[in-house]
């Protein structure tokens, strides 16, 4: 197949903070949610320019080597071919190392604005493509997996491939997330994991990650239960000590509280009548939580129109209501 032709017009893309695991459902389970990165890529006749405004714009390369722009290379070569030059802009709001799906969120701008900007794009990569590349890059595929196709997944590794569900979360659910000020990268979270573990806590792993998947699409009322994790988070402790203690005080209130991704931000999933009361945890907790209260994302990574007429969200604040993407799986 001949390398692709580009569009000279610039595309706009725009991904989900994620956070995955969600206590038992380590590397696997992933909850998409309303707090967006957006991104504009246009393909230039030469060089690399990239604009930069939020989280990162004091600490982020400019060159090949950011993240998305690897991310953009990756897809682009497996498209066919590379365009001559890129202007990008980055408009980030999605904390980087706080166990939100930073990373995530910029291999799947990438991924998805370079099939956007090649002509035939869907037809060289379709969805499934875009999941094994973005799990490639990233190592793991259940970040990626709800930041492309938003709402509640599983991911899972088959002979060596990638694949995900999507499901709808209960409507009813109120994401608030706890971010504390400092990060803790995932790779340095994920060095404090024991190599082996006792047989009962796999086992009671499984049947909460199990229980979860009914309590957060159907049943609310069981998500205590089932959020209790043996697997991670106790033994991250060292690394987010009061992170792992106001999951503690959260749960020990009736609150379905965890460590989002690798830490060191706390999710609690609450619902409408019970977020004053997690805030007002938090608060007593005393480590200077601010909490933030979050919409449910349901469409994940999108390619959005460019400029300011009506059909254009804000990105910021909206709860996507319609999705298009009901029943996935690759
Ligand atoms: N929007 C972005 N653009 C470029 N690189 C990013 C972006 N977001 C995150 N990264 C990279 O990913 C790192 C954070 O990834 P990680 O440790 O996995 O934390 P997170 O939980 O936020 O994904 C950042 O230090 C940065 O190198
Ligand atoms: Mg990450």
């Amino acid at each position: 197949m001949a390398g692709p032709a580009f569009r000279a017009a610039a595309v706009r893309v725009r991904v989900p903070a994620t956070s995955a695991n969600l206590g038992p459902g380590f590397d696997a389970l992933g909850l998409s949610l309303g707090l967006y990165d957006d991104v504009v890529v246009r393909v230039a006749e030469s060089g690399l320019h990239i604009d930069i405004a939020g989280e990162g714009a004091d600490t982020l390369p400019r060159d090949e080597s950011h993240l998305l722009v690897r991310s953009l290379r990756t897809a682009f070569d497996a498209l066919g071919g590379q365009p001559r030059g890129l202007e990008i802009v980055c408009a980030n709001r999605i904390p980087h190392g706080r166990g939100l799906g930073s990373s995530s969120a910029a291999i799947c701008a990438g991924i998805v604005a370079a099939r956007a900007v090649a002509t035939g794009g869907p037809e060289r990569l379709d969805d499934a493509a875009l999941l094994e590349l973005a799990t490639e890059i990233e190592g793991h595929p259940d970040n990626v997996a709800a930041c492309l196709f938003g709402g509640f997944t599983l991911a899972w590794t088959e002979t060596g491939a990638a694949r995900a569900i999507r499901m709808e979360p209960a409507p009813g659910l109120v994401p608030v997330v706890f971010v504390p000020g400092k990060p803790v990268l995932t790779e340095a979270a994920r060095g404090l994991l024991p190599r082996t573990v006792p047989h009962v806590d796999a086992a009671t792993n499984a049947g909460r990650a199990a229980l979860l998947v009914e309590a957060l699409t159907r049943r609310p009322e069981l998500l205590l239960p089932a959020t209790e994790d043996r697997l991670h988070q106790e033994y991250r402790a060292s690394a987010m000590a009061d992170s792992v203690e106001l999951v503690a005080r959260l749960r020990a209130e009736g609150v379905p509280a965890v460590i989002s991704g690798a830490g060191p931000t706390v999710l609690a999933l609450t619902e409408d009548g019970s977020v004053a009361k997690a805030e007002r945890i938090a608060q007593a907790a005393g480590a200077g939580w601010a909490a933030n209260r979050l919409a449910l994302d349901l469409s994940g990574a999108v390619v959005l129109p460019l400029g300011g007429n009506g059909s254009d969200p804000d990105p910021h604040t909206r709860a996507e209501q319609a999705h298009h993407r009901s029943g996935q799986g690759q």
